[in-house]
């Protein structure tokens, strides 16, 4: 089966397309690098030639606002109409929980307007709607620092390796559209401040985490249960401690080597 992953060189997208080879399938990676470009529509007709499904994992190279609205507006709208010109089955497309709780930002509004498209367009579609990567854990802490403060609302967060959102992804291409919305999540919960104290502690890195009702989450107010997925949510297997000894190992590698 052909499979194309439109931002398939990304953080997901690489990890979903090595699965899907694995699993046998002709998994086309497109994006930019790959001389496919869902914005300006460059290379997309011959990419989605003979494809059942497409897989979309892109990111705006912008959050400003205005930008990354029209990236992810842009952008799906040229994705579903090559896909109903190739005779595509499925558009799956990879969204966060929580997305309508957060419009605050523009960056979830860009979000909710691409769920938007896809629930309008003719083509049966699954959307998946991930809780932060653990590889995006060190980003919530950088945005919220304050000289060598964090300042985080003591929101609950339920965060997932981007490799179990590569499989989760994966396993939901390789189904029937479910022309609605999965949740997937992490195993664990934990409050923001909690999380974001181990992630500085395994970087050994001294910044003081301070939980603070009037702390922002990626500059936007969240409730305490804004980010969290609801019940029927699938979870991946990987915990966030587990995953930061191996990343911890990963990292200290190239320096042995070299020595
Ligand atoms: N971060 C989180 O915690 C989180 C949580 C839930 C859901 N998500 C969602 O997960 C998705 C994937 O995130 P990620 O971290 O894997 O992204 P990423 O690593 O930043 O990768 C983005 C991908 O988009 C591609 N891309 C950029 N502009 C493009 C264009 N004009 N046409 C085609 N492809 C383009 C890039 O291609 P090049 O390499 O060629 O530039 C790259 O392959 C995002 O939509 C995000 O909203 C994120």
């Amino acid at each position: 089966m052909k499979i194309v992953v439109v931002g398939g060189t990304g953080l997901i997208g690489s990890k979903l397309v090595t699965k899907l080879r694995e699993q046998g399938h002709e998994a086309v990676a497109a994006s930019p690098n790959t001389g496919v470009n869902s914005v300006t529509g460059e290379g997309l007709r011959d990419a989605l030639e003979g494809a059942s499904v497409v897989v979309d994992v892109t990111n705006s190279p912008s959050w400003e606002d205005a930008a990354v609205l029209k990236f992810f507006e842009t952008s799906t709208r040229n994705l579903l109409a090559n896909e109903a010109a190739a005779g595509v089955g499925h558009h799956v497309a990879l969204s966060v929980v929580g997305t309508e709780r957060m419009l605050e930002s523009g960056f979830f509004r860009a979000k909710y307007a691409q769920e938007k498209l896809i629930k309008v367009s003719s083509i049966p579609y699954s959307i998946v709607r991930a809780t932060q990567f653990f590889e995006f854990v060190k980003s919530i802490g950088d945005f919220s620092t304050d000289g060598n403060k964090v300042l985080l609302p003591p929101a609950l967060i339920q965060p997932m390796a981007a490799d179990d959102v590569g499989s989760a992804v994966g396993r939901v291409a390789m189904g029937s559209p479910l022309n609605g919305t999965v949740e997937v999540g992490g195993p664990e919960r934990f409050r923001l401040d909690e999380l974001i104290r181990l992630d500085l502690a395994a970087r050994q890195d001294p910044r003081e985490v301070i939980a603070d009702a009037q702390g922002r989450y990626y500059g936007i107010k969240v409730t305490e249960s804004a980010l969290i997925p609801g019940e029927a949510a699938r979870l991946g297997e990987t915990r966030f401690k587990d995953w930061l000894k191996q990343s911890s190992k990963q990292a200290r590698k190239p320096a042995l080597q070299s020595a």
